[in-house]
């Protein structure tokens, strides 16, 4: 007798259908395929993982006064491993070696770098121009990083207009020969503010043909530039540029 075409087919897809069954059910492992097992068993992957962190609170039993001043400055909300690495080797044995510390510059502009999808508000630095060269903990204590104290440098804050002056040709004039500053505007800068050129007389002084100044290339003060501010013209931070 001859099996029918179609009696043929239809026994290849139930041959399929029929090992697909049995290849789930015997060589697929318990564990991807039951729920229960499946649980069970990445728990015990994770449990039996060595652990490398000693989490928030005890590095405290041994470091108090460290955890005490950092608890009520900017970075309570770090933990101390955010910046020291996994340390419970450490923790458990100190003298099986010291944590990790990021001393080097390139560390804290990871969150302080300014960029545009951080939260307005949150305190971020242009790495390039704040306070270039020095590592950060030369100003900033970590554990409590409010400045220290009084910056003696007009470019802790304004370090835009002390890169461009300083190539410009005005680059060896101090800031202060120009705007007299009392200290607290460096505490307190909105409430105290420097004076600042009123006059042509001022850049005249230096600059007038009759100037006594050599270092200064001269102009005739009286006609010069006829009655405008001689800042309308040129930039007193980048002169050259007019
Ligand atoms: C059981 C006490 C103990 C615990 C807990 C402990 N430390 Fe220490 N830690 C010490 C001692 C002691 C030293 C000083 C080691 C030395 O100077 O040789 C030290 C030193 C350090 C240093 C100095 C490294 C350096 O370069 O000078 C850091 C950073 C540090 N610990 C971080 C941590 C952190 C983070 C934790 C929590 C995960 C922690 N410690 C938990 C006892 C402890
Ligand atoms: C924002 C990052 C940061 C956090 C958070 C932080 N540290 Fe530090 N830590 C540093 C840096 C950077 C230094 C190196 C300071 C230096 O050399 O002047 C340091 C130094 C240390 C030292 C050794 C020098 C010292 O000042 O005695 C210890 C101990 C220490 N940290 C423990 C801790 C503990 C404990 C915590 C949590 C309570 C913690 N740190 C949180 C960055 C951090
Ligand atoms: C894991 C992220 C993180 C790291 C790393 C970090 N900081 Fe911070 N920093 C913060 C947070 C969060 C605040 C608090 C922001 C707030 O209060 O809104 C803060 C606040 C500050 C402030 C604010 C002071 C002010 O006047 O507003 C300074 C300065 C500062 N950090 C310096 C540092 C320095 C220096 C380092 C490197 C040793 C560092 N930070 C590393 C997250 C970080
Ligand atoms: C020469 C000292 C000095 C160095 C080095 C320095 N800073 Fe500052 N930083 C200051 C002073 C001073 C202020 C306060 C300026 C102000 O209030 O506007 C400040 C302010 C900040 C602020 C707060 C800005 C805000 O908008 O509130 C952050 C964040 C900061 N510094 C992070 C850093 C980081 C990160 C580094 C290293 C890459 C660093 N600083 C290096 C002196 C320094
Ligand atoms: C602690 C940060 C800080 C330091 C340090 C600082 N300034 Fe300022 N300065 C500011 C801020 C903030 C303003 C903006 C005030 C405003 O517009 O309300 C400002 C404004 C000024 C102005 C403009 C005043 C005006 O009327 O528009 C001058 C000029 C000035 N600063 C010069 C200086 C000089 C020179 C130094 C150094 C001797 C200096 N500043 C140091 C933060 C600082
Ligand atoms: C040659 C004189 C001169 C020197 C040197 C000088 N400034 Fe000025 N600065 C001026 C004049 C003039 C203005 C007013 C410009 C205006 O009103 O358009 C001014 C304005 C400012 C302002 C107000 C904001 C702005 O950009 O117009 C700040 C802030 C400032 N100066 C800071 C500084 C700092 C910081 C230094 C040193 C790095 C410095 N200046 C050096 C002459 C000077
Ligand atoms: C109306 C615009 C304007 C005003 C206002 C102005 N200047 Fe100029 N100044 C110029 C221009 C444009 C040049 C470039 C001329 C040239 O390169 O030949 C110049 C050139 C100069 C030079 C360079 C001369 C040289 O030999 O290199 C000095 C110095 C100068 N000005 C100082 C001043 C002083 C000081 C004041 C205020 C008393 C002032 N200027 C006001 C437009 C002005
Ligand atoms: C304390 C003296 C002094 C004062 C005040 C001063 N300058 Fe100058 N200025 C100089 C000196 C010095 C140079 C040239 C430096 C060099 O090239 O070696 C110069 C250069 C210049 C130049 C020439 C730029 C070029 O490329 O030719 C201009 C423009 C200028 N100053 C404008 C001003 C203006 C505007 C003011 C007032 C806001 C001012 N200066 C105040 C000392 C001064």
């Amino acid at each position: 007798m001859k099996v029918p075409e179609q009696i043929k087919r239809l026994a290849v897809v139930l041959f399929v259908i029929l090992a697909a069954v049995l290849l789930t059910r015997y060589l697929i492992p318990a564990s991807v395929v039951d729920p229960r097992v499946y649980r069970a068993s990445s728990a015990q992957r994770e449990v039996s993982k060595e652990i490398k962190f000693a989490g928030a609170t005890t590095c405290s039993d041994c470091h108090d006064d460290i955890n005490t001043k950092k608890k009520v400055g900017f970075h309570k909300g770090l933990s101390c491993e955010t910046c020291h690495g996994p340390s419970v080797k450490h923790a458990e044995d100190p003298s099986s070696g010291k944590p990790f510390a990021p001393r080097e510059r390139k560390f804290c502009p990871q969150c302080h770098e300014y960029n545009p999808s951080r939260p307005t508000g949150f305190p971020q630095i242009i790495p390039t121009i704040h306070n270039p060269l020095k590592p950060c903990i030369t100003c900033h204590n970590p554990h409590d990083p409010v400045p220290p104290q009084v910056p003696r440098e007009c470019s802790a804050c304004h370090a835009q207009i002390e890169r461009t002056k300083a190539l410009s040709r005005h680059a060896l004039l101090e800031c202060t020969t120009c705007h007299s500053t009392p200290t607290r505007h460096k505490q307190l800068p909105r409430s105290v503010k420097p004076t600042k050129p009123e006059s042509r007389e001022f850049c005249a002084k230096c600059h007038d043909t009759g100037a006594s100044r050599k270092d200064a290339p001269k102009v005739d003060a009286a006609t010069h530039g006829s009655r405008f501010l001689c800042w309308e013209c040129h930039y007193p931070h980048m002169p050259g540029e007019a």
